[in-house]
């Protein structure tokens, strides 16, 4: 096991730690959500556990950018890949900080280190004979010129012949087969039928690296579930990796052939080398050769999700030997966040991105939700939100905190919120840092919900202690006085004791607790000292109770408002990878890329279906905000017929301003809906993927309200 004699050897040289962490680079065609925050708040909190700790630990991250999702989601937005990119960067990388995930870079493939080591790579590799060269033949666009990925065709299953199944396997009887088997096929970008067409394709010689790999295996670099699975692959036998793709393709063109591009793949992890690098420029203390040259004695550990695993354990470190560079220290692997025990579900309302959590609630509450629960292996995690909200509640406010606001007055009013010189029950305190050695194994080995439990053992021995000496009535004795301020002022290093040891999961309270004990940043070999006879500020709520009101209104706010029909987009914007979300290790072919994120064009109707539908339209008289709902307008829209009261989710578009005396077009024969707040008495048609990305749809001149639309 290298992970552990690196460790030997670090507490043996007294060696000062040099660790590189990152996350897996999310697609920049979707937005966070709370999947994604599972991994950045799991690597966040191992980062700053050693920081805490004072190593020296860096943590990079990146969009990945590339790919046909981007390219084909841009053009549906009509603007160019380079605007949307940089927007959705932007996006991710404020979600993060709010969230306290502390990157010191988060960059973006598409830039010059990511092009630079990329094609480094490919020199390297091409030079070295690890590249080879064949023609292959694929389904082709004839109308969009372009070869379409497996999850860009759908047709009829060629066994069971379920019409409308995917190019690589039928969802209703489970065959997996090649696009090209499929019947009647079509293209779901442009709906033509797709011809057969010849490409020479270049591929990286995996097979080359097999002797390689199964020694880096039997290293210790992965955990023993991830072991089992990639040694099955490699008795299955390597195969060789096809890392091109034709143009019209967004990503980075390989060097001497034009018109040809890297697959994703190839340069998304490239990308950690490339942020790295990207900081390594601006930050004199970091030298990027010390952490990448073959023979680094830094340590990299990459945290991804259990579906790249094929990636990040087999390409990715054959790819790295090939091109000279280190290998990972480790790979960890966790499971799939579900919420309720089921798959993230958009209409349930459990698909929670990021962004609409924080409108409702603090990050340090799944933070420590996430922590309580967490462990090293492999299994999916389960947000239960009842729990949630009750876990929350019990450890942080009532037992955590708890233990400052029921101690603090007393320092403030009786003793001129200054310590005690002597405390009462230094047993306690001692047994609270006699607990620092097993908590730091518990974070080093990513066992957090095994530190919880810990440190929750210890908060709640912390509040037996004050309920056993009831310090609110030795206080009121003038001989007992003494006793209540040496018992309170315990109570707070208690207090501080625990904090210090959830740093790593909650930093801002750890702040606060800083400032209200009038200290310094806390670092872990604080938890040797104790204090006494010291002045500290008048204690502050520092957390509110988590009320399910608040749970409530985040999951309204993901159901995807059907107040507005929005018209489907091509590529979705936020489902990262709908089929990979079968949330297990896959092997490329069957895996999880980003080329997974097609909305299909709707099955066929025909004319009668169509004219069942009253489309008419309509003048918006009247526009208005709704209390208490976060996405919703109130609309009156004149139908030539009287008028009708709509709700439409488009407020994060629109302001009431904007849209009154415009006309649209509605659906006018939906069946009157009731809400929370009236009536919805039909839709609003709009186009675009939703928030502030929504386009209400705009008869052309000339036309007045009633007229059908047809
Ligand atoms: N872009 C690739 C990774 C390239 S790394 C060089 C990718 N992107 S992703 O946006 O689809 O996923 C990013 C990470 O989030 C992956 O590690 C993935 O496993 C993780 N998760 C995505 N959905 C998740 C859950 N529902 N639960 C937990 N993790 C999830 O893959
Ligand atoms: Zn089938």
């Amino acid at each position: 096991m290298r992970v552990v004699t690196l460790l030997i050897k670090h507490s043996m040289t007294n060696k000062q730690r040099e660790i590189l962490v990152t996350s897996a680079l999310p697609y920049a065609n979707g937005s966070i959500h709370l999947g994604h925050m599972l991994e950045h708040i799991q690597s966040d909190i191992w980062v700053r556990y050693h920081k805490l700790r004072q190593r020296k630990c860096t943590f990079v991250c990146a969009d990945d950018t590339h790919g046909t999702p981007v390219m084909l989601r841009a053009q549906q937005m009509g603007i160019a890949p380079e605007e949307m990119i940089e927007r959705t960067r932007q996006e991710h990388q404020q979600d993060f900080i709010d969230f306290l995930i502390e990157y010191d870079n988060y960059y973006s493939t598409h830039s010059k280190e990511s092009q630079f080591y990329t094609h480094q790579f490919y020199n390297k590799l091409n030079a070295d004979g690890h590249i080879s060269r064949r023609t292959i033949s694929q389904l082709f666009d004839p109308e969009k010129e372009m070869f379409l990925p497996d999850r860009f065709v759908k047709g009829d299953c060629p066994k069971c012949g379920a019409p409308d199944q995917y190019g690589d396997n039928c969802d209703v009887c489970g065959a997996t087969y090649s696009p090209t088997d499929l019947k009647n096929p079509r293209s779901v970008v442009s709906g033509a039928t797709p011809i057969m067409k010849d490409s020479e394709h270049l591929f990286f010689e995996l097979p080359h690296f097999e002797s390689m790999l199964t020694d880096w295996l039997n290293d210790g670099h992965v955990q023993d579930e991830v072991a089992n699975k990639l040694h099955e692959w490699l008795k299955d036998g390597l195969k060789a990796w096809d890392i091109s793709r034709d143009k019209p393709y967004f990503g980075i063109e390989i060097p001497g052939q034009p018109g040809k591009y890297f697959y994703v793949w190839l340069d998304a992890p490239i990308g950690y080398i490339a942020s790295f690098k990207n900081l390594c420029d601006r930050r004199d203390d970091l030298d990027f050769d010390h952490y990448w040259k073959a023979d680094s004695t830094t340590e990299l550990y990459h945290f991804i999700g259990k579906d790249i695993t094929y990636f990040h354990c087999l390409f990715w470190p054959a790819t790295l030997t090939g091109a000279g560079f280190r290998t990972p220290t480790a790979v960890n692997a966790h499971g799939f966040l579900t919420v309720n025990g089921t798959k993230m579900s958009k209409s349930k309302g459990t698909f929670v991105n990021a962004r609409t959590y924080l409108n409702h609630m603090k990050p340090e509450y799944l933070r420590y939700y996430l922590a309580a629960k967490l462990s090293a292996r492999l299994e999916d995690f389960d947000l239960n939100l009842e729990d949630f909200v009750q876990r929350v509640n019990s450890d942080l406010v009532g037992k955590l905190v708890n233990i400052a606001s029921r101690t603090s007055g007393f320092i403030a009013k009786r003793f001129d919120n200054s310590l005690s010189e002597e405390l009462h029950h230094i047993a306690l305190l001692e047994q609270i840092q006699a607990a620092k050695d097993k908590i730091a194994d518990h974070y080093e080995q990513r066992e957090y919900s095994k530190a919880i439990r810990e440190i929750m053992l210890l908060t709640d021995q912390a509040n037996q202690y004050i309920a056993e000496q009831m310090p609110w009535s030795l206080v009121k004795n003038p001989e007992t006085a003494l006793q209540a301020h040496q018992v309170c002022s315990t109570a707070l290093n208690a207090f501080r004791l625990l904090v210090i040891y959830l740093k790593p999961v909650l930093p801002e309270l750890a702040q606060k607790t800083e400032h209200f004990l009038n200290v310094a940043p806390f670092t872990w070999t604080d938890i040797d000292n104790l204090l006494k006879e010291h002045g500290i500020n008048t204690f502050k709520p520092m957390m509110q109770r988590l009320e399910v009101a608040q749970i409530e209104r985040m999951i309204e706010d993901s159901i995807p408002t059907s107040e507005t029909t929005p018209v489907k987009p091509v590529v979705e914007a936020t489902a990262a990878k709908p089929k990979a979300e079968k949330q297990s290790m896959k092997s490329p072919t069957e895996a999880a890329t980003n080329e997974t994120t097609i909305e299909p064009i709707a099955e066929m109707i025909n004319i009668e279906d169509f004219a069942k539908i009253d489309l008419r339209i309509a003048k918006i008289v009247k526009a208005e905000h709704v209390e208490s709902a976060n996405k919703l307008l109130r609309l009156e829209l004149d139908i030539g017929l009287g008028t009708r009261q709509v709700f439409a989710g488009i407020k994060s578009a629109y302001s009431p301003e904007q849209l009154e005396g415009k006309l649209t077009v509605m659906v006018a024969n939906l069946q009157p809906r009731k809400m929370r707040f009236g009536e919805s008495q039909g839709m609003v048609l709009a186009a675009g993927p939703g928030g502030d990305d929504l386009y209400i749809l705009n008869p052309d001149q000339g036309a007045t309200p009633g007229m059908r639309v047809k």
